[in-house]
């Protein structure tokens, strides 16, 4: 069975521009003095072992519940092993994500495009094989999957470094037949996009927005990189670079979604870049903030920003 729902049939709420809350920021960042529209949650980060009896980490559901009154929370996953080759009902995403993301409310959740941990490659990130027959099974895993959220499931675009081999058509190509096999949605990578389009040889930023549906993109991620080695890395150690906020100016002109998150975290990603911190990294976050915000606002206007959770909570009962 195939939908053509939208996000705009969907009634998502827009909350703003938001700030991934992840271990390497959450010790320093000045959270209750800036303003953030929502809070983007790792779910892996908060997770309790798969071999015990309780579901959140000790003291994440309480440091969870302060955020909370701060602005929205939305959840995502990155190594619930959604897209690999174990039965799903055993994944770290069915017996952990899905019940964080209800017991935190969150109006919808994204998860990231690789197969990550117990299949193909335990590397970040281990882009999947694009090709028809992983349309086909992918496509039966994230609808089971969404049933289980009951809540919008939306698919992060991957950096990769390699395509998979007996990858048979375009990354771009393979999501938008995802997506409307699955029923499901789009959480876009900017960053992600950008940084393909540096390393890949064709891959071509502009072309892949027009490739994938737009009007189903609920949610996307902004973030910086280093160069290495000769390869453009999708670190999230540095600035948005100029060539994502044009593509992003373009994306909110062109659909409505529900939230733009930035992502900054160095070391969490490889060890040949360094550690975030207070004294070198507030300004470029703040820096970086205010003109997503800037950009939000020429979009849609500054009063579709909801800054409160009961805002929030508002703009989802009607779903
Ligand atoms: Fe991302």
């Amino acid at each position: 069975m195939t939908t053509s729902t939208t996000v705009s049939d969907l009634s998502v709420p827009q909350l703003g521009v938001g700030l991934q809350f992840n271990p390497e920021i959450y010790d320093w960042f000045p959270f209750a003095q800036h303003e953030v529209d929502a809070f983007e949650v790792l779910l892996d980060a908060v997770m309790a072992p798969l071999d015990g009896r309780v579901v959140m980490a000790p003291g994440a559901a309480e440091q969870l519940e302060e955020l909370a009154k701060r602005a929205p929370l939305v959840a995502h996953s990155n190594y619930g092993c959604d897209f690999g080759f174990d039965p799903l009902e055993s994944t770290p995403a069915v017996r952990r994500h899905v019940p964080i993301a209800r017991h935190i409310g969150s109006p919808w959740v994204s998860n990231h495009c690789f197969y990550a941990d117990a299949s193909w490659s335990d590397i970040w990130s281990s882009p999947l094989q694009f090709s028809r027959s992983e349309v086909e099974r992918v496509g039966r895993r994230a609808r089971a999957l969404g049933d289980l959220y009951g809540i919008p499931l939306a698919h992060e675009n991957a950096a990769y470094y390699v395509v998979c081999p007996g990858s048979e058509m375009r990354e771009a190509e393979f999501l938008a037949a995802l997506v409307e096999r699955a029923g499901t949605y789009l959480h876009l990578d900017l960053h992600n996009v950008y940084t393909n389009s540096v390393n890949h040889p064709g891959f071509d930023a502009w072309d892949y927005l027009a490739t994938i549906p737009l009007e189903r993109v609920i949610a996307i991620h902004l973030a910086g990189g280093s160069l290495h080695d000769g390869v453009y890395h999708d670190w999230h150690d540095s600035a948005v670079p100029e060539p994502v906020w044009e593509m992003l100016q373009h994306v909110l002109e062109h659909t409505r979604v529900g939230a733009v998150f930035l992502e900054f975290q160095g070391r969490g990603h490889h060890d040949a870049t360094r550690v975030l911190d207070r004294e070198r990294d507030l300004d470029m976050i703040l820096a970086d903030l205010t003109r997503a915000r800037r950009t939000w606002d020429a979009a849609y206007g500054p009063r579709s920003r909801r800054t409160t959770r009961a805002g929030a909570r508002e703009a989802c009962h009607g779903r």
